[in-house]
Protein backbone atom coordinates (compact mmCIF):
# COMPACT_ATOMS: atom_id res chain seq x y z
CA UNK A 1 0.00 0.00 0.00
CA UNK A 2 1.35 3.18 -0.98
CA UNK A 3 0.89 5.62 2.31
CA UNK A 4 1.57 8.75 0.60
CA UNK A 5 -1.99 8.96 -1.41
CA UNK A 6 -2.82 10.63 1.94
CA UNK A 7 -1.04 13.27 0.92
CA UNK A 8 -3.90 13.74 -1.72
CA UNK A 9 -6.52 14.11 0.84
CA UNK A 10 -7.49 18.17 1.80
CA UNK A 11 -7.70 19.19 5.00
CA UNK A 12 -7.84 23.16 6.71
CA UNK A 13 -6.44 24.06 9.55
CA UNK A 14 -8.23 25.25 13.05
CA UNK A 15 -7.46 26.22 16.75
CA UNK A 16 -9.93 24.72 18.87
CA UNK A 17 -10.18 26.11 22.14
CA UNK A 18 -12.04 25.24 25.29
CA UNK A 19 -12.01 26.37 29.43
CA UNK A 20 -10.31 24.15 31.69
CA UNK A 21 -12.08 25.48 34.64
CA UNK A 22 -11.03 29.52 34.34
CA UNK A 23 -8.14 28.66 32.56
CA UNK A 24 -8.31 29.06 28.12
CA UNK A 25 -6.54 26.10 26.39
CA UNK A 26 -6.83 24.45 23.16
CA UNK A 27 -4.45 23.43 20.40
CA UNK A 28 -4.23 23.48 16.48
CA UNK A 29 -5.80 20.68 14.63
CA UNK A 30 -6.51 19.79 10.68
CA UNK A 31 -9.37 17.30 11.28
CA UNK A 32 -13.17 18.87 11.15
CA UNK A 33 -15.80 18.31 8.69
CA UNK A 34 -19.37 19.20 8.76
CA UNK A 35 -21.48 16.30 9.19
CA UNK A 36 -24.85 17.28 9.15
CA UNK A 37 -26.89 20.50 7.42
CA UNK A 38 -29.90 21.31 9.19
CA UNK A 39 -29.18 22.36 13.13
CA UNK A 40 -25.45 21.19 11.87
CA UNK A 41 -23.39 18.52 13.41
CA UNK A 42 -19.57 18.96 12.85
CA UNK A 43 -17.34 16.20 13.95
CA UNK A 44 -13.17 16.69 14.85
CA UNK A 45 -10.43 14.35 15.51
CA UNK A 46 -8.69 14.50 18.73
CA UNK A 47 -5.72 12.69 20.56
CA UNK A 48 -5.94 10.70 23.70
CA UNK A 49 -2.69 12.27 24.73
CA UNK A 50 -3.90 15.66 24.03
CA UNK A 51 -4.97 17.95 27.42
CA UNK A 52 -7.18 19.98 24.96
CA UNK A 53 -9.41 16.28 24.48
CA UNK A 54 -9.28 16.33 28.26
CA UNK A 55 -10.59 19.56 29.19
CA UNK A 56 -13.20 19.33 26.00
CA UNK A 57 -14.77 15.87 27.65
CA UNK A 58 -15.12 17.90 31.00
CA UNK A 59 -16.42 21.44 29.70
CA UNK A 60 -18.35 20.46 26.27
CA UNK A 61 -18.58 23.93 25.12
CA UNK A 62 -15.92 24.66 22.46
CA UNK A 63 -14.42 27.26 19.93
CA UNK A 64 -12.92 26.26 16.30
CA UNK A 65 -11.22 29.17 14.54
CA UNK A 66 -10.55 28.52 11.29
CA UNK A 67 -6.69 30.16 10.21
CA UNK A 68 -6.68 31.98 7.49
CA UNK A 69 -3.38 31.96 4.87
CA UNK A 70 -2.14 35.22 6.89
CA UNK A 71 -3.25 34.41 10.57
CA UNK A 72 -0.14 34.86 12.51
CA UNK A 73 1.79 31.52 11.97
CA UNK A 74 3.17 31.52 15.44
CA UNK A 75 -0.19 30.55 16.35
CA UNK A 76 0.40 27.69 14.97
CA UNK A 77 3.63 26.83 16.80
CA UNK A 78 2.15 27.96 19.82
CA UNK A 79 -1.22 25.71 19.91
CA UNK A 80 -0.02 23.08 17.97
CA UNK A 81 3.71 22.54 19.22
CA UNK A 82 3.42 22.47 22.85
CA UNK A 83 0.51 21.59 25.61
CA UNK A 84 -1.63 23.71 27.71
CA UNK A 85 -0.28 20.64 30.46
CA UNK A 86 2.48 22.85 31.06
CA UNK A 87 2.41 26.49 29.51
CA UNK A 88 -0.30 28.95 28.43
CA UNK A 89 -0.58 29.01 24.81
CA UNK A 90 -2.74 32.75 25.47
CA UNK A 91 -0.20 34.54 26.93
CA UNK A 92 1.53 35.82 23.48
CA UNK A 93 -2.12 36.66 22.04
CA UNK A 94 -4.83 37.29 24.63
CA UNK A 95 -7.92 36.00 24.30
CA UNK A 96 -11.85 36.95 24.47
CA UNK A 97 -14.83 34.27 25.71
CA UNK A 98 -17.43 34.46 23.33
CA UNK A 99 -20.56 32.37 24.73
CA UNK A 100 -18.71 30.48 26.73
CA UNK A 101 -15.74 29.79 24.98
CA UNK A 102 -12.15 31.23 24.89
CA UNK A 103 -11.19 32.59 21.42
CA UNK A 104 -7.67 33.35 20.57
CA UNK A 105 -7.02 37.05 19.68
CA UNK A 106 -5.74 37.31 15.61
CA UNK A 107 -7.08 37.42 12.35
CA UNK A 108 -9.23 34.45 11.44
CA UNK A 109 -11.27 33.61 7.97
CA UNK A 110 -14.43 32.43 10.93
CA UNK A 111 -15.05 30.99 14.27
CA UNK A 112 -17.94 28.80 15.64
CA UNK A 113 -19.11 27.70 18.81
CA UNK A 114 -19.99 24.27 19.81
CA UNK A 115 -20.84 21.90 21.94
CA UNK A 116 -19.69 18.59 21.90
CA UNK A 117 -22.46 15.77 21.77
CA UNK A 118 -20.65 12.72 21.40
CA UNK A 119 -16.86 11.18 22.04
CA UNK A 120 -16.49 7.62 19.54
CA UNK A 121 -12.81 6.37 20.51
CA UNK A 122 -10.76 5.37 17.29
CA UNK A 123 -7.41 3.70 18.88
CA UNK A 124 -5.38 6.59 19.39
CA UNK A 125 -7.94 9.49 18.43
CA UNK A 126 -11.41 10.50 19.60
CA UNK A 127 -13.77 11.82 16.95
CA UNK A 128 -15.68 14.33 18.83
CA UNK A 129 -19.25 15.29 17.43
CA UNK A 130 -20.16 18.80 17.85
CA UNK A 131 -23.35 20.92 17.22
CA UNK A 132 -23.01 24.10 15.95
CA UNK A 133 -24.03 26.65 18.11
CA UNK A 134 -23.44 29.98 16.92
CA UNK A 135 -20.91 31.67 14.38
CA UNK A 136 -18.64 34.58 14.11
CA UNK A 137 -17.63 36.03 10.68
CA UNK A 138 -13.80 36.71 9.99
CA UNK A 139 -11.85 37.68 6.57
CA UNK A 140 -9.51 36.27 4.50
CA UNK A 141 -8.48 33.41 2.52
CA UNK A 142 -8.99 29.95 4.52
CA UNK A 143 -5.63 28.01 4.96
CA UNK A 144 -5.69 24.85 3.58
CA UNK A 145 -3.15 21.96 5.40
CA UNK A 146 -1.62 22.20 1.40
CA UNK A 147 -1.08 25.43 1.82
CA UNK A 148 0.72 25.07 5.37
CA UNK A 149 2.70 22.57 3.75
CA UNK A 150 3.65 24.14 0.62
CA UNK A 151 4.10 27.59 1.31
CA UNK A 152 4.48 28.21 5.53
CA UNK A 153 6.47 25.23 5.11
CA UNK A 154 5.48 23.16 8.40
CA UNK A 155 4.69 19.86 9.51
CA UNK A 156 2.57 18.19 11.78
CA UNK A 157 3.92 16.45 15.48
CA UNK A 158 3.05 12.93 16.08
CA UNK A 159 -0.54 13.54 17.82
CA UNK A 160 -1.88 14.96 14.53
CA UNK A 161 -4.24 11.82 12.92
CA UNK A 162 -1.85 13.04 9.82
CA UNK A 163 1.67 12.73 11.13
CA UNK A 164 3.88 11.50 8.72
CA UNK A 165 7.35 9.97 9.65
CA UNK A 166 10.32 12.27 7.89
CA UNK A 167 11.45 8.97 6.34
CA UNK A 168 8.08 8.26 4.74
CA UNK A 169 7.82 11.88 3.83
CA UNK A 170 11.49 11.97 2.52
CA UNK A 171 10.60 9.09 0.35
CA UNK A 172 7.37 10.57 -1.28
CA UNK A 173 10.08 13.52 -2.43
CA UNK A 174 12.68 11.30 -3.47
CA UNK A 175 10.28 10.19 -6.40
CA UNK A 176 8.17 13.12 -8.13
CA UNK A 177 5.69 13.44 -10.30
CA UNK A 178 7.41 16.05 -12.58
CA UNK A 179 11.15 16.64 -12.42
CA UNK A 180 11.49 19.66 -10.74
CA UNK A 181 13.75 22.93 -11.53
CA UNK A 182 17.59 22.90 -10.33
CA UNK A 183 18.33 25.15 -7.66
CA UNK A 184 21.14 26.66 -5.51
CA UNK A 185 19.28 27.04 -2.16
CA UNK A 186 19.75 25.06 0.51
CA UNK A 187 17.21 23.62 3.20
CA UNK A 188 17.46 23.76 7.11
CA UNK A 189 15.03 21.94 9.14
CA UNK A 190 13.35 22.91 12.47
CA UNK A 191 14.49 20.20 15.08
CA UNK A 192 11.62 21.56 17.22
CA UNK A 193 8.32 21.60 14.90
CA UNK A 194 9.70 20.54 11.23
CA UNK A 195 9.37 23.98 9.20
CA UNK A 196 12.07 24.10 6.25
CA UNK A 197 13.90 26.89 5.64
CA UNK A 198 15.14 27.29 2.49
CA UNK A 199 17.78 30.07 1.79
CA UNK A 200 20.78 30.82 -0.46
CA UNK A 201 23.88 30.34 1.84
CA UNK A 202 23.41 30.32 5.51
CA UNK A 203 21.09 31.09 7.94
CA UNK A 204 21.35 34.20 9.12
CA UNK A 205 22.80 34.35 13.19
CA UNK A 206 19.62 35.77 14.81
CA UNK A 207 17.57 33.75 12.54
CA UNK A 208 13.94 32.33 14.41
CA UNK A 209 11.80 30.04 13.27
CA UNK A 210 8.67 31.71 12.12
CA UNK A 211 6.25 28.79 13.28
CA UNK A 212 8.05 28.43 16.49
CA UNK A 213 10.36 30.71 17.09
CA UNK A 214 13.40 28.12 18.04
CA UNK A 215 17.22 30.08 17.37
CA UNK A 216 19.31 29.27 14.13
CA UNK A 217 21.04 26.33 16.78
CA UNK A 218 17.97 23.94 16.60
CA UNK A 219 17.89 24.07 12.64
CA UNK A 220 20.21 20.71 10.93
CA UNK A 221 20.82 21.04 7.25
CA UNK A 222 18.88 18.48 5.13
C1 LIG B 1 -0.58 21.27 11.40
C2 LIG B 1 -1.02 20.55 12.64
C3 LIG B 1 -2.16 19.74 12.60
C4 LIG B 1 -2.59 19.05 13.75
N1 LIG B 1 -3.74 18.30 13.71
C5 LIG B 1 -4.19 17.69 14.83
C6 LIG B 1 -5.45 17.02 14.84
O1 LIG B 1 -6.20 17.01 13.86
N2 LIG B 1 -5.82 16.39 15.99
C7 LIG B 1 -5.03 16.39 17.10
O2 LIG B 1 -5.41 15.79 18.12
N3 LIG B 1 -3.84 17.04 17.14
C8 LIG B 1 -3.42 17.69 16.02
N4 LIG B 1 -2.24 18.38 16.04
C9 LIG B 1 -1.36 18.27 17.23
C10 LIG B 1 -1.77 19.14 18.44
O3 LIG B 1 -2.02 20.47 18.08
C11 LIG B 1 -0.60 19.07 19.45
O4 LIG B 1 -0.41 17.72 19.83
C12 LIG B 1 -0.77 19.97 20.66
O5 LIG B 1 0.49 20.10 21.28
C13 LIG B 1 -1.75 19.45 21.68
O6 LIG B 1 -1.82 20.36 22.75
P1 LIG B 1 -2.64 20.09 24.09
O7 LIG B 1 -1.96 18.98 24.84
O8 LIG B 1 -2.59 21.39 24.83
O9 LIG B 1 -4.04 19.70 23.70
C14 LIG B 1 -1.83 19.13 14.94
C15 LIG B 1 -0.70 19.98 15.00
C16 LIG B 1 -0.29 20.67 13.86
C17 LIG B 1 0.90 21.58 13.93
Amino acid sequence: MDITVLFKLTYGLYVVSTMDGARPVGCIINTCFQVTSQNPILAISLNKNNYTLEALRRTKRFALSILAEDTDASIIGSFGFRSSRDCNKYEDYGYDIVEGAPMVNGKFAGRLVLDAINFVDNETHVVVFARLVDTVKGEGTPMTYDYYHRVVKGRAPKNAPTYVAPEVEKAAAEKPETEAAPTTKRKFRCNRCGYVAEVEGDLPDDYLCPICKAPKAEFTEI
